[in-house]
């Protein structure tokens, strides 16, 4: 029989928060990324780390599904696992799961289950820092945006970017440390390195950083739900040497629609006077749809239905712009821009060869520019296209790293 050491590192994973800003109708860790949530990512990699006692703080009430994720992802250290509920707050939610640290353990990081991706070296540095006597650590990664001070709507001050990081978690600290500062904290602290840094600051001490991680970005809005949901479907393992996304990537979409619809035929973003219209949940435009399903699946965004399905009320009636202004912004949220998209029609009617660089225009200026080359064909009098009930197109698209 092996006797497995005591742990001395503790990791608290704090997942209690409701996610209002993500509006998922459900607590944020335990909202799906893949078919695993976004809890049982975290402590992915949380377990990939040097075996520590891991402590849960789960949403009130959802103990037993974060539970679950927790043993799943502890796998054969599952006697290291422990849940507990959390608080009203970030704070109490952390104060929670340090009550339930064991004697034994020296080192506590506390990490955001919002920050789903977090590679395992990004703990690993932490604890190094910790272990070579840092009261504090706190990984970060530099500031890209340019920074201005401002009063209402007036920019009253530049601020140099070089004096400024973005602080995630895990941060790590010296178990002795946070819990003498917790048990002083008399307010809210934005993280843990606010609270512990003015606790050590009257003795001299400092907060100290290691290299965070792009990969370790916390799920907060919608967007960045789909920014880690394209990561996860690209890499399903990110790694910091994977995460980059560098390799142009293709996709293919098709549509089809039928004739019977109401008013004018919209189709390739153009408007068609006198032409039969399509029919369909928005105007019937079969180019942009095929379009929009390319460059999905090129990035690895899912299709069509995931992004404008019935569900999306406000889709009813839109025209191409208005899906395939949509669709850029996913991609860049992703980290994609269009390279280029080939369109082919099949159809009767309406006639391109007239109105094909109007098209071309329109769907180009729709997706920011990007180069469209719209091609048109009719099937020998086969199939539903020949027989002029509706409209097929077929498409595809490049995407580039942004
Ligand atoms: N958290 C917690 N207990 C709370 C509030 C937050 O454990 N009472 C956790 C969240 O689950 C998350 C981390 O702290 O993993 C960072 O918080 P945040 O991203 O703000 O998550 P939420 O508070 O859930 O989101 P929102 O602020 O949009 O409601
Ligand atoms: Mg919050």
């Amino acid at each position: 029989m092996t006797v497995e050491p005591v742990p001395t590192v503790a990791v608290v994973v704090v997942a209690a928060g409701s996610g209002t800003r993500l509006g998922a109708g459900a607590p944020k860790a335990l909202v799906g990324l893949d078919r695993h949530t976004i809890l049982r990512h975290a402590l992915d990699g949380v377990f990939a780390a040097p075996s520590a006692q891991v402590i849960v703080v789960a949403p009130e009430g959802h103990e037993g599904a974060a539970l679950t994720d927790a043993l799943a992802a502890a796998g054969a250290h599952h006697d290291l696992v422990s849940v507990v509920p959390g608080g009203p707050t970030r704070q109490a939610s952390v104060a929670a799961g340090l009550a339930a640290v064991w004697g034994d353990v020296e080192v506590v990081l506390v990490h955001d289950a919002a920050r789903a991706l977090t590679p395992p070296a990004v703990f690993e540095r932490v604890i190094r820092a910790v272990r070579a006597g840092a009261p504090g650590v706190l990984p970060v990664v530099p500031v890209v945006d340019t920074i201005k001070r401002v009063d209402g709507a007036v920019v009253t001050g530049a601020v140099d970017r070089a004096e400024l990081s973005a602080a995630q978690t895990p941060q790590g600290f010296d178990r002795a440390v946070l819990d003498a500062a917790y048990g002083a904290a008399e307010r809210e602290y934005t993280d843990d390195a606010a609270l512990v840094g003015d606790h050590i600051a009257a003795r001299g001490g400092r907060i100290t950083t290691v290299a965070g991680d792009p990969l370790s970005f916390k799920v907060t809005t919608p967007d960045d739900l789909v920014r880690a949901r394209s990561l996860l479907a690209q890499h399903p393992h990110p790694s910091p040497t994977s995460a980059p996304v560098t390799a142009p990537r293709v996709g293919i979409g098709t549509d089809v629609h039928g004739f019977g619809g109401e008013g004018a035929l919209w189709l390739a973003g153009l408007e068609w006077p006198g032409e039969p219209a399509l029919s369909g949940h928005s105007d019937g435009d079969a180019v942009a749809h095929a379009i929009v399903d390319a460059l999905l699946a090129a990035a690895g965004l899912g299709d069509i239905g995931t992004h404008f399905g019935t569900d999306h009320p406000e889709y009813a009636g839109a025209h191409a712009e208005a899906f395939l202004a949509r669709t850029v912004d996913l991609l860049r949220t992703a980290g994609w821009r269009v390279g280029n998209v080939s369109v082919q029609v099949q159809a009767n009617r309406p006639r391109f060869a007239a109105r094909r660089a109007e098209a071309e225009a329109a769907l180009s200026a729709a997706l920011g520019g990007a180069s469209v080359a719209v091609s048109a064909t009719t099937t020998d009098g086969l199939g539903f296209t020949g027989r002029a009930e509706g409209v097929a197109a077929f498409a595809v698209a490049l995407v580039l790293p942004a």
